[in-house]
């Protein structure tokens, strides 16, 4: 198959609008990270996705809205907790996952009875969306494992051949995936962090939100992934990767020590110069949402540039920070240690 990339113009998105109707794949920017779409009713369509990507099937997509009109049919129930979340960050980077409703195909959910569900806010997106009239499923538009693509380029290096059209419009906002929130238990419960933050839906519900174990830390063996997305390996450069805790002087002398050929460092801007093997730069210190930004390119950057073995420089583990962490602790395949 041919892959197609695109500029956004009314015809792109006609033709966007036209492949979804068609049971077809689209690849297009979010705010969070490009996409994959097919449309969430559309059984056939769907299962065309996994294929694509390599996904296991046991891993549900979520599902993109716009207007609050379209959950119709797509959940049963609207909670009171996510209408209250959904006017406080809809349109934006938050999934909530909600009780399933008829019209959402068994493939897009995995056979669960819940559904996430999320209202981008990205112009290409709603566009997309209302031209086609179609609420499509879509998960990152990465190969199963791989980081995130936040732009049409890393798209196409993944999904060449595999989809017909992939939408360029420009680089993603956020850089990682939306929060996922489930609203169905009795606790809201934080599935995956991301550029929502928990501080921020806790103001808003004035209640706690717990916090899924496997966010920060690995399942034992047995334990079960209320995200089925969180037990699979992810985010996985081909170098291994590995965080080092501690300041930047312990974090310099601990590459120092490990210096050699192959090794690269991934450390917070301004520190590259001061180290003693080549690097690339994250985002700033202390700054969640830049390192959100700059995190999938900067491991896709490793890759191109040979790098077989990466000490990094830790996140924090709140606010965005949250984010970023889980996602390089799965890239680093939970290999932490302290300097
Ligand atoms: O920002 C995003 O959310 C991006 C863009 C394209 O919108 N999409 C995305 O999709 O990240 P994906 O498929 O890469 O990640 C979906 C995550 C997975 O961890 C999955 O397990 C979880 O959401 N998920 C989806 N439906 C769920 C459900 N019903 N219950 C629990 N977890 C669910
Ligand atoms: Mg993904």
């Amino acid at each position: 198959m041919r892959t197609q990339v695109l500029p956004v113009t009314e015809e792109s998105i006609a033709l966007a609008a036209r492949l979804l109707n068609q049971g077809e794949l689209v690849a297009l920017p979010t705010e969070t990270v490009y996409g994959i779409a097919a449309d969430a009713r559309n059984g056939a369509a769907v299962r065309k996705i996994f294929e694509a990507k390599g996904r296991p099937q046991d891993n549900p997509l979520i599902v993109h809205i716009y207007g609050m009109e379209m959950l119709h049919g797509i959940v049963t129930q609207v909670p009171v907790r996510a209408r209250k979340l959904a006017e406080a960050f809809w349109p934006g980077p938050l999934t909530m996952v909600m009780p399933r409703g008829p019209e959402v195909s068994d493939v897009t959910c995995a056979g669960l009875d819940t559904v996430g569900v999320r209202m981008p806010s990205h112009p290409v997106v709603q566009a997309v969306i209302q031209a086609s009239g179609v609420a499509f499923a879509a998960p990152s538009a990465n190969l199963s494992g791989k980081p995130s693509p936040t732009n049409a380029q890393d798209t196409l290096a993944d999904m060449d051949g595999r989809l017909p059209l992939i939408l360029d419009g420009g680089e993603s906002n956020v850089g990682v995936e939306s929060t996922v929130l489930s609203v169905v238990g009795e606790h809201p419960m934080l599935l995956r962090p991301g550029y929502i933050t928990k501080e921020q839906m806790e103001a808003v519900l004035g209640e706690e939100v717990l916090v899924s174990p496997a966010i920060l830390e690995k399942l034992k063996e047995g334990e079960i992934a209320r995200s089925p997305g969180m037990k699979y390996k992810h985010y996985a450069p081909k170098a291994q990767v590995t965080i080092v805790q501690g300041s930047f002087d312990a974090y310099r002398r601990y590459v120092q020590a490990h210096a050699g050929e192959g090794v690269w460092a991934l450390c917070f801007d301004g520190e590259g110069a001061r180290l003693p093997v080549p690097s690339i730069e994250y985002g700033k210190n202390h700054d969640g949402v830049t390192q959100a930004h700059h995190l999938f390119t900067a491991l896709r950057d490793l890759d191109r540039n040979g790098a077989q073995i990466v000490y990094a420089r830790c996140p924090e583990q709140d606010g965005v920070s949250m984010a970023v962490y889980n996602r390089l602790i799965r890239a680093a395949a939970f290999r932490v240690v302290t300097a």
